[in-house]
């Protein structure tokens, strides 16, 4: 079997189908292995040390990484918030912090608020780097744990149309994902947002050049009874350089009961998280809803990438 050969995890371009495939894989006999209680795993990676630092907030992607790493038995340094508690509050570069971190862990996730941040660090790292966000860059690890639930739920991506809502010019989980998509065939990509945060196109050209089919629309309601999936993002304030555009984006786009009835039966309804005002509480209990789910998926694909990273080895 092909090795794992990636050495850092910064952006989807990355992947090929055969990477990928890897990774569900191990990422499957984690899930297995965690359910099942069977504990092979539980210490494969006890000499290894992960450091996570983080210089902007996170839920998912830190404590997902950190739990992954203490069920394979690794230990973890980490930080509340590497932008006021790190030295970088000092002054010191990512350059710096990177060459002296990768002195002291086996393994850096990074979350930063400068897109190309995570690519930067790994260049100046000996050890491996996971992008965890680089700002409205890549989060190529969520992408992953999309593409892994959108499997699980069709057991195929190949022919599948996915609607991408929101804040889609400062997402960068819409960014990353669209890159994965381009390793499966016959696929639809409807980009709906307010004009204001459109799909920039630099994706759109990389779509169009790798055969993904994709439009813009403004109509959620349209696109509800088309397709598989509805990929929901936040509009995320924090992004945005002018606060009038920001307030004529927010809350235009929901998914309600009314909303939720217009889809396919057989459709699901993502959200990378967190949310806002975007998927209304009540639609939590639709069977289609996904998102729990999708944040839960987190997990065994971290422990997939620390797994594969830190040992090279797909064989499981
Ligand atoms: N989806 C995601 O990246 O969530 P967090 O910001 O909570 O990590």
């Amino acid at each position: 079997m092909r090795k794992f050969d990636l050495e850092h995890v910064y952006e989807s371009q990355q992947f090929d189908s055969e990477l990928l495939d890897i990774i569900f894989t191990v990422a499957d006999e984690m899930k297995n292995d965690l359910l099942l209680k069977k504990r092979r795993y539980s210490q494969v990676l006890k000499d290894k040390i992960m450091a996570s630092l983080f210089y902007e907030p996170s839920t998912r992607t830190r404590f997902s990484f950190e739990s992954a790493m203490a069920r394979l038995g690794g230990s973890i340094l980490t930080t509340e918030n590497a932008k006021e508690f790190s030295s970088a509050s000092k002054g010191e570069t990512l350059y710096d912090s990177t060459r002296v971190m990768c002195g002291y862990a086996d393994l850096i996730v990074m979350r930063h608020n400068k897109p190309g941040s995570a690519k930067m660090a790994a260049e100046a790292s000996s050890v491996p780097v996971i992008n965890a966000g680089d700002g409205s860059g890549q989060h190529p690890t969520q992408a992953l744990l999309d593409l892994y639930t959108i499997k699980d739920s069709f057991s195929t991506i190949n022919g599948l149309s996915i609607a991408m809502v929101g804040d889609l010019k400062y997402g960068r989980t819409v960014r990353s994902l669209s890159y994965l998509l381009t390793k499966y065939s016959n696929i639809t990509i409807y980009f709906v947002s307010p004009s204001v945060c459109r799909m920039d196109d630099d994706i759109k050209n990389y779509l169009t050049e790798n055969d993904i089919k994709w439009k813009d629309e403004d109509s959620l309601e349209k696109v509800l009874p088309l397709v598989d999936c509805i990929y929901m993002t936040r509009i995320q304030r924090e992004r945005f350089p002018n606060p009038e555009d920001y307030e004529s984006a927010a809350g235009k786009y929901i998914i309600d009961v009314e909303q939720a009835g217009m889809m396919k039966e057989k459709s699901i309804i993502m959200h990378p998280l967190p949310r806002v005002d975007e998927i209304s509480r009540e639609v939590d209990k639709d069977p289609r809803a996904r998102y729990f789910q999708q944040a839960g998926n987190g997990l065994y694909i971290r422990m997939a990438l620390l797994y594969l990273l830190l040992t090279n080895n797909p064989d499981i």
